[in-house]
């Protein structure tokens, strides 16, 4: 699977969560990158753990962006995050039960592309719109 790109398409039109994104995107790739080259299940799950890591600090900084200016989606939003954080440890999980299997290998790609895309062209975007609404620019 070619590697996700960062492109205009994927901008909220808010710069700190866009360069949250972007850091996002680098760490799905360095775990793509990993299960291509088959570095093996140590290095894919240091990647998935950088990417768990971070994950967690933009759905916080995220939601609390949310709180502060009364978003009205708060806990749909936060829903979805709460979602793919476990999805994200029961992969670590079937990781670490199965090894690196291509099957697991190949759904981890596809899931975490698939998964930030829609995340962000989808309710983060219109998230976006409503703080920038409300006059948030950061
Ligand atoms: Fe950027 Fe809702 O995660």
């Amino acid at each position: 699977m070619p590697s996700l790109e960062w492109n205009d398409d994927l901008s909220v039109g808010i710069g700190l969560i866009d360069k949250q994104h972007k850091m996002l995107i680098e760490r799905t790739n360095a775990i793509a990158e990993a299960v291509e080259m088959k570095r093996g299940l140590e290095k894919i799950l240091q990647t998935l753990g950088f990417m768990i890591d971070y994950t967690d600090f933009h759905f916080s900084a995220e939601e609390k962006v949310m709180i502060d200016h009364d978003y009205p989606k708060l806990a749909e939003h936060q829903k979805l995050h709460e979602d793919f954080k476990a999805r994200l440890n029961q992969m670590v999980e079937d990781f670490e039960e199965d090894g690196a299997t291509p099957a697991l290998s190949q759904e981890i790609t596809t899931y975490l592309t698939n998964w930030l895309v829609n995340h962000i062209k989808g309710i983060d975007t219109e998230l976006g719109k409503i703080l920038r609404e409300k006059g948030y620019e950061e």
